[in-house]
């Protein structure tokens, strides 16, 4: 049993480790849009884009500014083989003659990321020229650091899905759910980024839980209940230590307060149970009610539905349930 624990705590300790490195960075992909629009506002072009791989959905993505020659992005754009081709385009030291602007965009480790594209009618000088190249270089800085942060967040999911494999896909299943909420909730960008990501590490805490109590197959005694219930402060310590996810370390550590107060570990009532938390609240009883566990069967959605309705006011948030009911619908469509 010690040993166990010993390996528990060591995988902590690796954890914290790793997470520490990536400290204090800038964790969104809101601040390269405003890098961007900063851009847009400074060069006055035409138009301006920005089109990007992202590694860790593996997909193609854009955002742009002003008017974009979508002849190029439409057709072209689907691969990072596109910007590779694009790029062999970029001739003369990223300028083309008319007067369109491809700037390469690496990761400071020397990836290809992605391409800077501006359009505009008067020609760059030399110095904003250069300004413009160095501005990639930031995006570049940027985009690898929120890769890094996400691609941490993924890994933290897998090691926890493969620990607790009787919950495997618990995780991501509330951030589904949660975000739909969220969205409803019109909850801005960046709102709705943090609330995703408090919802996948939700349950982190329960990394630290020892082996023969997680994946005990029975129901738990008192006492092995008592330390799962530690996982939401445990949780919230260790993303507090992390520095990247500290902004939501409050949203972890309330997910299992109830509305009327009867909840832990604050004992906290109604409003003044963060709002992230009492979202994920819901995902998250609704995602347990409705998967199985070795003590019993899953239950329908209908029957969660019911027991969402009965303990709205009491247990949940009731405009939370609410919302999470009206969307039902949709959210069987998303998950299905
Ligand atoms: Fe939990
Ligand atoms: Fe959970």
């Amino acid at each position: 049993m010690v040993a166990e624990k010993d390996v528990s705590l060591r995988q902590l300790d690796f954890i914290l480790e790793t997470i520490k490195k990536v400290k204090n960075l800038p964790r969104r992909l809101s601040e390269v849009k405003k890098v961007l629009e900063t851009l847009y506002n400074f060069y006055r072009p035409e138009g301006l884009s920005f089109v990007g791989y992202d590694e860790v959905e593996r997909r193609m993505y854009q955002i742009e500014f002003g008017k974009v020659d979508r002849n190029i992005v439409d057709k072209d754009i689907e691969t990072l083989d596109t910007i590779r081709e694009l790029k062999a385009f970029d001739n003369i030291d990223g300028i083309l003659p008319v007067d369109n602007y491809l700037i390469p965009v690496y990761f400071p480790s020397g990836r290809l990321v992605g391409l800077l594209r501006l359009f505009r009618k008067r020609k760059l000088n030399r110095k904003e020229f250069s300004l413009l190249k160095a501005s990639a270089e930031l995006i570049g800085g940027y985009l690898e650091i929120n890769g890094s942060a996400r691609g941490l967040l993924a890994a933290l999911i897998e090691a926890q899905d493969a620990r607790i494999p009787i919950e495997a896909g618990h995780a991501k299943r509330v951030a589904v759910y949660a975000e739909f909420v969220g969205k409803k909730l019109n909850l801005g960008e960046d709102d709705l980024v943090d609330l995703k990501q408090a919802a996948l590490l939700h349950d982190i805490g329960k990394l630290a839980v020892p082996d023969h109590i997680i994946k005990k197959p029975g129901r738990l005694t008192p006492d092995e209940y008592a330390i799962i219930k530690t996982h939401p402060v445990v949780g919230a310590r260790i993303l507090e230590k992390s520095g990247i996810f500290a902004h939501i370390s409050k949203a972890v550590l309330h997910h299992h307060e109830r509305w009327d107060g009867a909840g832990y570990p604050g004992g906290l009532r109604g409003e003044n149970i963060p709002l992230f938390s009492r979202i994920i609240a819901v995902a998250d009883s609704f995602d347990a009610m409705t998967s199985d566990r070795p003590y019993r069967r899953a239950l329908s959605w209908e029957e969660a539905r019911k027991r969402l309705l009965r303990g709205a006011g009491s247990q949940w948030d009731p405009q939370v349930v609410d919302v999470f009911i009206d969307g039902m619908e949709e959210i069987e469509e998303i998950v299905v």
